[in-house]
């Protein structure tokens, strides 16, 4: 006997829930190319996605997931033998990293941890001591995930740019804003970032298959003297004045459909108000988990409060098993939970609260983690469910 019958809930950090208005927006026939309101379309997103960064640089956009819009970074910007410092926070710069490294790219990583985030000192003291190594040091570029959705830390990356320009370093600020953009503030230009990238299919609340770099100023000028630069990937290529250069080829056309109504969505609501969405729904879900620790054996996987994220939080099972809890979830109430990877994998769930998120949903995930919780007898604090529903009574005014 299940109680799953009724919409399945995709509580995973991605693909996330697309809203029906979106998914409606790319029920239409497909459209000419060279002329006519693709054009506008195209004008309009690359200016909104720039926006989204917060930059007065430039926007791309590719056809391609988050893997791709790291490549097309990497080969913009950097060439065969350039050394770069990779912060780890989990896996994800890391993985970013092992791209450039297998283009031909000198990797360095910042040791961190899965369980904490970045700390600014540390690339300060590492690149200043880059800058009077007798090598010639001189790292390109820095590379770190705002948000590393398998470890479920936020980095803060204005301290991590301040670090930067605190060591007189010139290395490029290089961010993977995929699991953060449009869930939380990112000031691009304020913060001293020269390139960003992100995807569609977590906080932008569109399908898979975008995927979209910022470059400012500096970031252009590397751009001229990069060797790695491939023709799909190459902003050059790219600023070519036919609208098909702008895709190298034929346009995503109905994600860029998607992806307009997506954009409208989160205008509409404000980008304060969706960030300030985010960090009820997130906190709510913490209240929950520090309920369900008392009894010693749930878990946050990150150690400091401050430095869990709005978007994604990792629970540990310490010694239970997570695929069981998870497989309860689904199969008996129709809520799809995230699993642990790298290094959690097989000792956590994730629960994410990104893109287009409210307090049913992420109060139900809740309530259906408890019943999979007692179902399962894991020890656990009663009442977790009962503190976000409290959180968000008084976060939320009549
Ligand atoms: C922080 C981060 N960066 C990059 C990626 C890779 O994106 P994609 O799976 O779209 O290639 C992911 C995917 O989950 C991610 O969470």
């Amino acid at each position: 006997m299940s109680v799953r019958a009724g919409r399945e809930f995709l509580a995973i950090p991605g693909p996330t829930t697309v809203p029906d208005e979106v998914l409606r927006a790319m029920h239409r026939p497909a459209v000419e190319i060279y002329s006519g309101p693709l054009l506008a379309l195209t004008d309009g997103l690359m200016r909104d996605v720039a926006r989204v960064f917060n930059t007065k640089g430039r926007a791309y956009i590719y056809a391609a997931n988050g893997h791709g819009a790291w490549e097309a970074a990497l080969t913009n910007v950097l060439s065969r033998g350039d050394r770069i410092l990779v912060l780890e926070s989990g896996r994800f710069a890391l993985s970013w990293g092992e791209h450039a490294r297998r283009m031909g790219v000198e990797v360095e990583v910042l040791k961190g941890g899965m369980r904490h985030a970045v700390r600014p000192a540390e690339v300060e003291a590492r690149l200043k001591a880059d800058r009077k190594s007798s090598s010639g040091g001189g790292f390109k570029a820095v590379l770190v995930a705002q948000i590393d959705t398998a470890s479920g830390v936020v980095n803060d990356i204005p301290a991590i740019g301040q670090a930067i320009r605190a060591a007189g370093h010139d290395a490029l600020l290089m961010v993977d804003a995929v699991a953060s953009l449009g869930c939380m503030p990112f000031d691009m230009d304020d913060w001293g970032v020269d390139v960003a990238m992100s995807g569609s299919q977590k906080g932008l609340m569109a399908p898979p298959g975008l995927g979209f770099v910022a470059a400012n100023e500096r970031a252009r000028e590397a751009h001229k003297r990069a060797d790695l630069r491939t023709p799909y990937w190459d902003w050059t290529e790219r600023d070519g004045e036919q609208h098909y250069q702008k895709y190298a080829g034929t346009p995503p056309e109905h994600l860029l459909y998607a992806l307009r109504q997506a954009l409208d969505l989160l205008f509409a609501e404000g980008l304060p108000n969706v960030f300030h969405r985010h960090r009820l729904l997130a906190e709510a879900v913490r209240r929950a988990v520090t309920v369900w620790a008392e009894g010693q054996v749930i878990g946050f996987n990150v150690i400091e409060p401050a430095e869990r994220c709005d978007t994604v939080t990792p629970v540990l099972t310490n010694g239970y098993d997570p695929v069981a809890l998870r497989s309860y979830c689904e199969e008996q109430c129709g809520v799809v939970l995230g699993h642990g990877i790298g290094e959690l994998s097989g000792k956590a769930f994730r629960v994410a609260h990104m893109g287009h998120v409210n307090a049913p949903m992420i109060l139900g995930t809740l309530s259906v983690v408890e019943m999979a919780l007692a179902a399962l007898r894991i020890p656990h604090g009663r009442g977790g469910t009962q503190a976000a529903i409290d959180w968000l009574g008084e976060q939320v005014p009549a």
